[in-house]
């Protein structure tokens, strides 16, 4: 086995001869400073790399990104992220990202044991239980899945607003919006969830109409699109027993955002 991963040296070399030949300079300009408009809170999960997902480049971007995307309001290492973006980059967007079919969120979900990180996934499991009698009317796991994938997004977006870092930021006329996203392993697209706050006096108000919208769905969105992936002859899911961590990872077809 290679260990030395000199592989990864010549992708990484091929990499940047193609940028710099498609973008001459752009190294060198980059070197002088940095200013992403956007901060990105996503999830670890491999599956979900920010720069690549929003077609962004280096320089574009700033992210955070820990296990199933979620904000606590004593965690200094997201915190500090979130400072050193709103304070000196001056970025104007902050936006949590979760997905569908998240491990984390399943094990939240089923109580799964996985080790250390039980103790982080606690915070899921909150949202879980703030969330339970929503939850336990849904008629299968799946739709449970997906909706608190959505949930876990709506409030950990919610606390970020509720952060002193972005409620300073408010209080000082910054611009910062929030905003709370969902991205489909199985078809590569981000939908907005509608949790969008541009100050402290919509905080409350976006919650009320995200969580609406995600009560009416019922977790049925992200499954809509496997049944129309099915239909059109693509490989059906894998039952939710054999791959819980990727109930909803199957490939799929969904209408491109806008059309009918
Ligand atoms: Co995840």
């Amino acid at each position: 086995m290679p260990y030395r991963l000199h592989d990864l040296f010549e992708r990484n070399r091929q990499w940047a001869r193609e940028v710099e030949a498609e973008r001459p300079g752009f190294f060198t300009k980059l070197l002088a400073q940095q200013e992403p408009q956007y901060l990105w809170i996503g999830c670890a999960d491999s599956r979900v790399p920010a720069n690549e997902i929003l077609g962004l480049l280096p320089g574009d971007v700033f992210v955070h990104r820990n296990v199933a995307n979620v904000v606590v309001h004593s965690d200094l290492n997201a915190l500090s992220v979130m400072q050193y973006a709103i304070d000196q980059l001056h970025v104007r967007h902050l936006i949590v990202v979760g997905h569908y079919g998240c491990g984390g969120v399943t094990a939240a979900l089923h109580d799964r044991r996985v080790g250390l990180a039980d103790n982080w996934l606690r915070h899921v499991k909150d949202v879980r239980h703030k969330h339970r009698a929503f939850l336990d009317r849904l008629p299968d796991d799946a739709r449970r899945l997906a909706a608190l994938c959505e949930l876990n997004v709506l409030e950990q977006s919610l606390n970020a607003c509720e952060t002193t870092v972005v409620q300073d930021a408010w209080s000082r006329g910054q611009v910062v919006v929030v905003h709370g996203w969902v991205y489909g392993l199985h078809n590569g697209l981000l939908e907005d969830l509608e949790m969008t706050v541009r100050g402290p006096g919509e905080v409350a108000a976006a919650y009320d109409r995200a969580l609406a919208a995600i009560h009416l769905r019922g977790g049925a969105s992200a499954l809509a699109a496997q049944a129309s992936a099915a239909q059109a002859g693509a490989a059906p899911a894998a039952p939710f027993s054999e791959a819980p961590c990727a109930a909803l990872a199957a490939p799929a077809v969904r209408p491109a955002p806008g059309a009918a």
